[in-house]
């Protein structure tokens, strides 16, 4: 990491510009909006004594940009808030130093794999300094159906943390630059967390992906158990379509990578996207099933579901649950089990992947190779695959 490129670049260190920490709150779980001196985070003419302020000027008057405030090493619980980069007090998605050694990525994993320059180990986000172009897949999301509305422009501005070509607020917004696009489709969510996560808005929905609802661990998964996690919404999906991000307004964590992975999650009515299912919904599938609850099936599904495994997230159907309960299972009896479990159990892409980068190619939580028929090395015996499917380690 060319650490010296990345503070020329970006507005990297509070501490730099002489700011104080930020002070925050935490309210039942999720984390409320941002508190503190509004020059904490802005600036109203990016001058100071006629002189410039950092490396600014930056979009919505701040000090900072995305990465600026998100880059650095997380805290651990206890600290507060735990799970956040200091001074910022902001949740780090790319470190400086390996996260996944130290153990201080979160839930999402970092992009800290990916910038080092292992494309396959994350999504290529055009912000990022070094790491923002995949070397073997472009600008193009495999499994594109071709047609997505919201990705029409991803050549350009690219894939971006938010906005058309990205994941995070409103997917409708689009601009030219990439970071402006991000910052338009967010409008208003830092300032805008109420402690409901019921996706009504950006800052209302599960880590701002607006219109998501979800149950937020109050530290980002930085410490996980059975009993300390997110609560993610799937849907207990009967045919091969993509109601899982449309039925109720709201959308589901699969819903939302099938923006641009289409083919992975759903056939299209138009024919553009040949979906998962092969001439049914249910076994045998043409593609791993996504959205699906499989509290139903017993056998080696049922075996390992006594116990919530958070390397291995299984969501809850939205509908079941309801958009505005999801929050209310943080912390409850309820999180720590799948059997019985309000919501069922759904595959999800993230029961296997990470969202932005892990240490893993195909941004997977663990190792595949790990994954032997009857002998699992790395210590994977009930774990990665082999958690559903729990008799094929042969343990
Ligand atoms: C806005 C479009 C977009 C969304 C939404 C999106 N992706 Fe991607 N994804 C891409 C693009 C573009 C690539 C190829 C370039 C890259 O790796 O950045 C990609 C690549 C990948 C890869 C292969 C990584 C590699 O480099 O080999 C995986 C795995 C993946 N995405 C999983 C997901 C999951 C899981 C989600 C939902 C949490 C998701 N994606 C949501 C655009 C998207
Ligand atoms: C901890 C950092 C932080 C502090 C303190 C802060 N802001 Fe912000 N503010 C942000 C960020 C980040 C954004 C842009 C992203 C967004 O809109 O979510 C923003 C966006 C805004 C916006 C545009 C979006 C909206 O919500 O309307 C306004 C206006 C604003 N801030 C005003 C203020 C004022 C006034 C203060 C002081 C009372 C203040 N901010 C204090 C971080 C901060
Ligand atoms: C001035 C510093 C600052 C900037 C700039 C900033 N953030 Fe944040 N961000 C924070 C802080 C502090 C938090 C934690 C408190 C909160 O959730 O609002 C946060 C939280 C978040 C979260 C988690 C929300 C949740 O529900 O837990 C997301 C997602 C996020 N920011 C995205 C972005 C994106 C995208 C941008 C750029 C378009 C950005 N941030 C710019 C300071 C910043
Ligand atoms: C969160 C639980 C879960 C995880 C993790 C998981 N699977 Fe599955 N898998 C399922 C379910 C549920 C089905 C559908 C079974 C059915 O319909 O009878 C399935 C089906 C399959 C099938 C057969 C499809 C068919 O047509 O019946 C294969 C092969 C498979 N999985 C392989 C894997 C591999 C390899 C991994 C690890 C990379 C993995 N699975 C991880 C739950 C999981
Ligand atoms: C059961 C585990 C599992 C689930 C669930 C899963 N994936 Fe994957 N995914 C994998 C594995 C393993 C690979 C590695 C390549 C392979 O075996 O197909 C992969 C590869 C990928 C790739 C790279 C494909 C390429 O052409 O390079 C993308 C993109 C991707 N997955 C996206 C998704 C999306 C989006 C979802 C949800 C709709 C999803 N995955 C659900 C296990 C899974």
């Amino acid at each position: 990491m060319n650490l010296r490129r990345m503070r020329k670049n970006h507005a990297l260190l509070f501490g730099a510009l002489g700011m104080g920490a930020l002070a925050l709150t935490c309210a039942g779980g999720a984390v409320a909006a941002v508190q503190g001196q509004c020059s904490n985070c802005h600036t109203m003419h990016a001058s100071q004594d006629n002189q410039a302020m950092g490396s600014g000027p930056f979009d919505v008057l701040l000090l900072f940009d995305c990465l600026g405030c998100h880059t650095g090493t997380n805290r651990p619980a206890g600290t507060d808030p735990g799970g956040t980069v200091a001074p910022s007090n902001a949740p780090g998605v790319l470190d400086t130093v390996d996260p996944f050694a130290a153990d201080t990525f979160l839930a999402g994993g970092n992009f800290y794999s990916v910038e080092q320059g292992n494309d396959a180990h994350g999504h290529n986000v055009k912000v990022l300094p070094n790491g923002h172009t995949d070397g073997d897949l472009g600008n193009i999301p495999p499994g594109y159906d071709g047609t997505t509305p919201t990705v029409a422009a991803l050549e350009s501005p690219f894939l971006s943390c938010g906005g058309a070509t990205g994941c995070h607020g409103d997917l409708t917004v689009s601009r030219a630059e990439s970071e402006a696009q991000s910052f338009a489709a967010i409008a208003g969510a830092h300032h805008g967390q109420t402690g409901v996560v019921d996706g009504s808005t950006v800052g209302q929905s599960f880590r701002f992906l607006l219109g998501m609802p979800g149950g937020e661990d109050d530290d980002y998964e930085f410490t996980t158990s059975a009993s300390d996690h997110n609560i993610y919404p799937g849907k207990a999906r009967t045919v091969d379509s993509d109601i899982a991000d449309g039925g109720d307004g709201a959308l589901t964590m699969s819903g939302l990578c099938a923006k641009c992975h289409a083919n992975f999650h759903n056939s299209s009515p138009a024919g553009t996207s040949t979906g998962i299912e092969g001439s049914g919904w249910g076994n045998p599938w043409i593609r791993h099933p996504t959205d699906f609850d499989f509290s139903g099936l017993g056998g080696e599904y049922a075996v390992n579901m006594d116990v919530y495994n958070p390397l291995v997230p299984v969501g809850r159907d939205i509908d079941a649950v309801g958009a505005g309960n999801f929050q209310g299972l943080v912390g409850s009896a309820d999180q720590a089990t799948n059997i019985g479990a309000t919501g069922g159990n759904i595959v999800i892409c993230l029961s296997c992947h990470r969202a932005h980068g892990s240490q893993y190619d195909d941004i997977l939580r663990w190792d595949y190779k790990d994954m032997v028929a009857g002998a699992p090395t790395g210590g994977m015996a009930d774990n990665g695959c082999f958690y559903c499917h729990a008799t094929k380690d042969g343990a």
